[in-house]
């Protein structure tokens, strides 16, 4: 079944969200894939899902570490722990083995539950320091201003 977005995973760093909102649509797709038995688009949906969560893992670090969030290091370990998974899946695949059940299932319960508590952790410290000069500080932080701020860059670095 398709993940439909539940909007409780938002973090509120609205960039953040688009980001993790693009890993789910992908992980829907590899489902359709998958239903279709279509190899052609199971490989290449695997590519872009891991291409895409790598640039994602990458911003997501840069922004922590800008924001001084004081668990960077267990957060980046995290996510070379999934990357290493993510591999194992790939090269099983490469000998020939069917792993997309398992894999697409490994990706939809580890994405989700990283989102729902690892990331929703550093949130509030990234939040804290994006709205420091804003009126509101509860106010979620939009997509335009994270452009034009530090987050813009970081974009540019990771997502060119
Ligand atoms: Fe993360």
């Amino acid at each position: 079944m398709a993940i439909l977005w539940d909007p409780k995973l938002n973090t509120g760093i609205e960039v953040i969200d688009h980001q993790h909102q693009r890993i789910v649509a992908y992980i829907n797709q590899l489902e359709v894939a998958k239903q279709n038995a279509d190899k052609a688009m199971i490989g290449e949906v695997i590519e872009q899902l891991v291409d895409y969560t790598q640039s994602h893992f990458g911003f997501e670090e840069a922004m922590m570490e800008q924001a001084g969030y004081p668990f960077l290091k267990p957060h980046q370990k995290v996510h070379e722990l999934f990357i290493r998974r993510v591999t194992d899946f790939t090269m099983r695949a490469a000998k020939g083995e069917d792993v997309v059940d398992e894999l697409h299932l490994m990706l939809a319960k580890w994405l989700i539950n990283h989102i729902a508590n690892e990331d929703r952790d550093y949130a509030k410290i990234v939040l804290r320091m994006l709205t420091k000069d804003q009126p509101a500080p509860s106010a979620p932080v939009s997509e335009e201003k994270a452009h034009s701020g530090f987050l813009g860059g970081l974009l540019r670095k990771f997502f060119h």
